[in-house]
């Protein structure tokens, strides 16, 4: 859908799911309010461009340099935030991928921007990556991205409904690589999962909600909504993108083997009240004893 041709937006145009071309804040301005069920987004980070060099240079977006003065950035999303929390319904969720970065020895941290939008913050997950960007020292290598569960109370109700025993058993920490570039172009894509985790453990797969991702790049969350059975609203400022995102869409069933693996993962035997009432463990969560085991290194002398 072209900039020119766009009004309103509302849920009876939307059919299976559109895809918009635009910037983000101009076009969730033409959204009704209480519209959407879900979102899930990774905005650009304000990498600062080639500033930065102790990250590798391979996130580089196609028409957009990444390197707003940090306050400019953090108003930005604080109001694309505040423009999401409007048009999601009450009781409805925004999942916002971020990371701790540092410039000139200074930290910024996405709760410094998060306290000050509508929403209520629901969890903090942490994304292990398994793979760093860092080729210098200075730190530990951070292998771990952030995920919000922002939350948009009904009332004064901050918590809302609990999640299936099935989807709860996940833990805050979600272990997987990024997406493989040699599969998908786009410089930062989610990997299928990740969205479709979300979407499997918010809305389920029996009623059809609508799910937004405002930054939406190669389509990754819109082809997890589509392919769950949900109406989807992609919007990213880059033709090229939308254009990219388009075509996975109309060859989504490529895809749907990676939806089904983490379907399989939603799961349980007994569920968390069955277990309860034929007074079974409900308590402890233990990680699988060979997870649990210290991985053995070489031997190294402890004094020298
Ligand atoms: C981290 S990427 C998102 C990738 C996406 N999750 C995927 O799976 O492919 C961020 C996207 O935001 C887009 N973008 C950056 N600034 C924007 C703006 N002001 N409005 C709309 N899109 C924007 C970029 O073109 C880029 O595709």
């Amino acid at each position: 859908m072209a900039k020119s041709e766009l009004k309103k937006i509302t849920e009876d145009q939307l059919g299976e799911g559109k895809l918009i071309e635009g910037d983000t804040l101009a076009i969730l301005g033409k959204m009704g309010d209480n519209m959407v069920d879900l979102g899930i987004s990774s905005p650009p980070y304000n990498k600062q461009g080639k500033q930065k060099g102790w990250l590798v240079k391979n996130v580089v977006y196609n028409d957009y340099g990444d390197a707003l003065p940090e306050r400019t950035y953090q108003e930005n999303q604080l109001s694309v935030l505040d423009e999401i929390y409007r048009i999601t319904k009450p009781g409805g969720s925004f999942f916002y991928n971020h990371k701790i970065r540092w410039n000139k020895g200074t930290m910024f941290h996405p709760m410094d921007w998060l306290r000050n939008t509508k929403w209520s913050v629901k969890q903090e997950i942490i994304w292990d990556r398994m793979i760093a960007a860092n080729i210098r020292g200075w730190r530990f290598w951070q292998v771990e991205e952030r995920i919000y569960w922002l939350y948009k109370p009904i009332g004064d109700q901050l918590i809302g409904k609990e999640l299936n025993s099935a989807d709860a058993k996940m833990t805050s920490i979600w272990r997987g690589v990024p997406e493989n570039g040699k599969k998908n172009p786009h410089p930062a894509p989610f990997p299928l999962w990740l969205p479709a985790r979300i979407i499997i453990s918010i809305l389920g797969t029996q009623k059809s909600g609508i799910v937004i991702d405002p930054y939406v790049g190669s389509g990754t969350t819109a082809l997890a909504a589509k392919i769950l059975g949900h109406k989807y609203i992609g919007i990213d400022r880059s033709p090229a993108y939308i254009e990219m995102a388009s075509e996975r869409l109309n060859n989504g069933s490529r895809e749907k083997d990676k939806i089904q693996k983490e379907l399989n993962l939603h799961q349980v035997e007994e569920s968390f009240k069955e277990r309860k009432s034929q007074g079974k463990n409900v308590g402890k969560y233990r990680l699988p004893s060979s997870i649990r085991k210290r991985e053995s290194g070489p031997t190294m002398p402890l004094i020298r």
